[in-house]
């Protein structure tokens, strides 16, 4: 496993195993990596004949009022549950590296943003549009692997690779979740014992909700209504959105059907924590 911190290494690299024939498996993340990180390196390594692994907290998908100083950071760690995962390189450059100037170019996300994290994070998948852009740009991978667990993230990337025809196929990855069903996050580590304690109800409700959608339930605010209402009786946390959508569309319904996402987003002290489902309704 090499680690690579510049870019012109990282594209010479990646130029010279491409001219060999191999393909390339590629997962962008922020580090602190957890089960859900190494599910994606998994099911990169299973279909591609290298993976490469990126770590670098994007500044610029961070509001002022938001966690960019606290996002957890362990480098040493991440090396180490890379190299066991067969981690082929690990991107890893600096924010000097990745933007030595003010850009002069950047991504607008037009559309599947008005909703759900976009809403309340202006400018969010801008940043990530825009740093996920650069690092296909410097892997140019043959698959990119995202987690349903940002399900909005993967719907943007998904318009993303399509508009500016990166010859990338997009890997949609299941959410992984811990045993009592909180699903992995970086942040899960801000949440205090209690909230910690609590948490395991924010996809209890989604599932709750899945029922009544079994149970022939079609009508969009009464799902809303279950979900909110199991959060609040189950969790201090304070709800930012709890939405239901068209997916990848993001659109709202009048009533369920087709391919759906229930998702929320619920704040703790110190976290801010997403979880989201999706159904398939005939
Ligand atoms: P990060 O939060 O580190 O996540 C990296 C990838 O891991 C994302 O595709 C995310 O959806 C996936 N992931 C996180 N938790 C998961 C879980 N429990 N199950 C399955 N997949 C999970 O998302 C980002 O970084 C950044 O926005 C990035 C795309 C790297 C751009 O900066």
């Amino acid at each position: 496993m090499k680690v690579v911190t510049t870019i012109k290494e990282m594209q010479e690299e990646i130029a010279l195993q491409k001219k060999c024939g191999q393909t390339v498996g590629y997962v962008p993340t922020m580090g602190y990596l957890h089960e859900g990180h190494l599910t994606l390196l998994k099911q990169a390594g299973k279909e591609n004949d290298l993976v490469v692994l990126s770590i670098f907290v994007n500044p610029i998908q961070f509001g002022p009022e938001e966690d960019l100083a606290s996002y957890p950071r362990d480098f040493e760690r991440d090396r180490a549950l890379a190299e066991s995962e067969h981690v082929d390189y690990i991107f890893y450059p600096s924010v000097d590296e990745m933007y030595p100037n003010k850009l002069t170019v950047r991504a607008i996300v037009q559309e599947r943003t008005e909703v759900l994290c976009g809403k309340l994070r202006p400018g969010h998948f801008d940043g990530v549009a825009t740093v996920i852009t650069k690092l296909f740009n410097i892997v140019m991978p043959t698959r990119a692997y995202f987690g349903r667990k940002d399900a909005q993230q993967a719907a943007v990337i998904e318009g993303l690779i399509a508009d500016f025809n990166f010859p990338i196929t997009l890997v949609v990855v299941d959410t992984v979740r811990e045993t009592d069903g909180l699903a992995r996050s970086s942040r899960n580590v801000n949440l205090l014992p209690e909230e910690r304690r609590q948490a395991p109800a924010l996809y209890k409700s989604l599932k709750a909700a899945k029922s009544l959608i079994e149970q022939g339930e079609k009508n969009p605010p009464r799902i809303v209504e279950e979900v909110t209402r199991i959060i609040q009786t189950e969790t201090s946390g304070k709800i930012d959105y709890v939405e239901v959508y068209s997916y990848p569309e993001l659109k709202p319904l009048n009533f369920l059907a087709g391919r759906i996402i229930i998702a929320l987003a619920v704040k703790f002290t110190h976290a801010r924590l997403i979880d989201n489902l999706m159904i398939e309704i005939d």
